[in-house]
């Protein structure tokens, strides 16, 4: 066992030599069945070690999960492939085991994410310099406040809307100082490891210190009473306006981003730590549509991904603008990249495909009930048709790919993910091997959907699971 897999196995339910042994005489293709039928769920271990906790990200998945089909299908050196990469898991997952990750997606905030986690840095400069970043806040925020509000003039004026109406002055005060002390930082990797944790203060399942009170909803409630930790009132129902529909009465409490940013990092160290004493990460990664892969024919040897929701029951960009915006990000350029999302709900300009017998019948099925529902399901089976049909060109002959989705309702209906990207993926070219089912704890993650299962309803089941949808190239 590698120094990597040694300091990670205890990670893993079975320790990895014990299931190399379980599998060594099986053929590649009877692997990747029993490694699909098997138990995938990886509840109650522990996701947090390595770099995995460095910042939220709405349905990553546990990083058992790209392991377990790393360690088991490929060897150290080879190239493990995520065009959808998020927040990196399998990227992280592929360098601790000493094999070549690549990474593809079009969120600014996936790839900064991805990078960090991937690259090693020195964990006393990490601590140092954190310690001057929070001086240098504390000071600028004192001596410089004009100077702090003064940046942003430079932002358009939707820039600045947005931000004041989701962030107190006092907060936007601490960001203004934060976010200039780490643009003073020299070194690069430094500069993108401190933006995260800055990130990490905003982007969290309660909004962190914006006004924001449930970030992973498709769209966000601000609060309407604000308190700050000791208890005082901040901002109160008369100071807001009643006449606004997305205003709830919720309260929240705010703490100050300075002290939350020190906390995040004390934690964060925690990773830096671990990821120094792995000897080497070699990773790719670019800002590029999964539809489109800058990759090589027969390349890769795995692949291990997790596409969207269909009908964008995830937004992203929506949940990610509240932090892009303070690194520069305008609203509108935002708003531009959202329309490429895989599942978006635009149906302005999309380039239907023809789909496999049975989604092109769920696309009609949900059609029928709301024209626009229908067509919108038919953009997401499109756009992940070419996906898929990429996966299949880069992929080394012979390899697999791992397609790890949930399913959406749509109008009641069950929109069958799994089965429908199975029926697609076969499309393209590749040979289905199996769908395997994990459950999930929607409790524990960033999901759009309310958290309460009715195990009476087959649906609401179905929402609590995911599909592990397996290929053969
Ligand atoms: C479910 S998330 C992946 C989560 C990841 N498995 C993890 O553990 O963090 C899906 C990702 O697909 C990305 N995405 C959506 N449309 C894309 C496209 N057209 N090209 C590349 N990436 C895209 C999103 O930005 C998001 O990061």
């Amino acid at each position: 066992m590698s120094s990597a897999e040694h300091i990670f196995a205890d990670q893993l339910r079975l320790s990895v030599t014990e299931q190399r042994q379980r599998l060594t005489d099986a053929s590649y293709t009877e692997k990747l069945r029993w490694l699909l039928e098997s138990d995938l769920d990886f509840q109650g271990v522990n996701g947090a070690y390595a770099s995995h906790n460095y910042h939220a990200f709405p349905a990553k998945f546990p990083p058992q999960l790209p392991a377990f089909f790393i360690q088991q299908l490929t060897e150290p050196g080879e190239i493990v492939l995520d065009p959808l990469v998020g927040s990196g898991t399998t990227l992280v997952e592929a360098v601790i085991s000493e094999r070549i990750g690549v990474g593809c997606d079009i969120d600014p905030l996936a790839l900064m994410i991805s990078k960090v986690k991937t690259t090693p840095l020195d964990p006393f400069i990490v601590g140092k310099t954190g310690h001057w970043i929070i001086e240098e806040a504390v000071r600028l925020k004192k001596e410089k406040a004009d100077q702090l509000w003064n940046i942003k003039s430079d932002w358009t004026t939707k820039t600045r809307n947005f931000v004041d109406y989701w962030f107190m002055p006092t907060t936007q005060l601490e960001l203004l100082a934060l976010s200039s002390a780490i643009d003073d930082l020299t070194d690069a990797k430094l500069k993108q490891f401190f933006r995260l944790v800055f990130s990490s203060i905003i982007i969290t399942k309660s909004g962190g210190v914006s006004l924001a009170r449930d970030l992973a909803h498709t769209r966000p409630h601000r609060a309407k009473v604000v308190y700050d930790t000791s208890g005082k009132l901040l901002e109160g129902m008369d100071i807001v306006k009643e006449d606004n529909p997305r205003l709830v009465h919720i309260s929240k409490t705010l703490s100050s981003p300075i002290k939350e940013f020190e906390k995040r990092l004390k934690k964060t160290m925690v990773g830096v730590r671990q990821m120094a004493s792995l000897k080497r990460m070699r990773t790719i990664l670019t800002q590029t549509d999964a539809q489109s892969l800058p990759l090589a024919t027969n390349s890769v040897d795995l692949i291990v991904t997790s596409p969207p929701y269909a009908s964008n029951a995830i937004d992203y960009m929506r949940a990610h603008k509240f932090s892009l915006v303070w690194f520069g990000y305008s609203i509108e350029i935002l708003s531009q990249t959202r329309r490429k999302y895989v599942g978006g709900e635009s149906i302005n300009q999309v380039h239907y495909e023809t789909l496999p017998h049975y989604p092109a019948q769920i696309v009609q099925e949900i059609w029928q009930l709301d024209e626009r529902k229908g067509a919108v399901l038919h953009r997401y089976y499109s756009e992940m048709k070419r996906t898929l049909r990429e996966m299949h060109r880069v992929l080394k002959p012979g390899k697999a790919a791992i397609i790890v989705v949930g399913s959406s309702v749509m109008r009641g209906r069950d929109t069958e993910t799994g089965q429908c990207l199975a029926d697609i993926g076969e499309s393209v070219g590749f040979t289905f091997s199996h769908i395997g089912i994990r459950y999930i704890d929607r409790d524990k993650r960033m999901m759009p959907a309310g958290n309460q299962v009715d195990l009476n309803s087959q649906i609401q089941r179905r929402m609590h699971q995911e599909f592990v949808v397996g290929f053969l190239k």
